[in-house]
């Protein structure tokens, strides 16, 4: 089983920004944790990152017969995309939306997420456990 996890907009400064909200752990941290997170589930995995709304949008729209499950954690794009949301639901892949921090408890606009209205699941304020936790549960979902 073949997954894709994007991360957007400023997770690549995980470590630097906010390190009360995210924690010190780099993005290089998050991949390796990621990495062996697939390794112990028998999952293959691809891992991508970018600041760029289109270029997240492409990499979903070239998702399509390729990838089984999607996990994505869309920054801040998970309060302000619709066209990520209508990439993903395009190319119909289950997807599963995470959260380092608990957005639902933070500012209100981070309480509105588009993503939200297509993901199978949700796993918030885990830290870097809730994209093992959305990898355990796109295993058991496609199956
Ligand atoms: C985030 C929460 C978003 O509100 C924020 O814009 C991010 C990171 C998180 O993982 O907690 O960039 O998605």
């Amino acid at each position: 089983m073949k997954i894709l996890v994007i991360n957007g907009p400023n997770l690549n400064m995980l470590g630097l920004r906010e390190p009360d909200i995210y924690g010190k752990k780099t993005y290089k941290d998050l991949c390796e944790f990621i990495k062996s997170s697939c390794d112990e589930l028998s999952l293959e995995c691809e891992l991508y990152q970018s600041n760029h709304e289109g270029a997240i949008v492409d990499k979903i729209q070239q998702s399509y017969g390729v990838f089984d499950g999607l996990v994505i954690n869309p920054g801040a794009y998970t309060h302000t995309s619709i066209a990520i949301l209508d990439a993903i639901k395009a190319v119909s892949i289950p997807t599963v939306e995470v959260h380092i921090s608990d957005v639902d408890s933070r500012e209100s606009f981070r309480q509105i997420s588009y993503v939200s209205y297509v993901a199978k699941e949700r796993y918030i304020g885990l830290g870097f456990e809730g994209y093992k936790k959305a990898l355990a549960f796109l295993k058991e979902y496609v199956g």
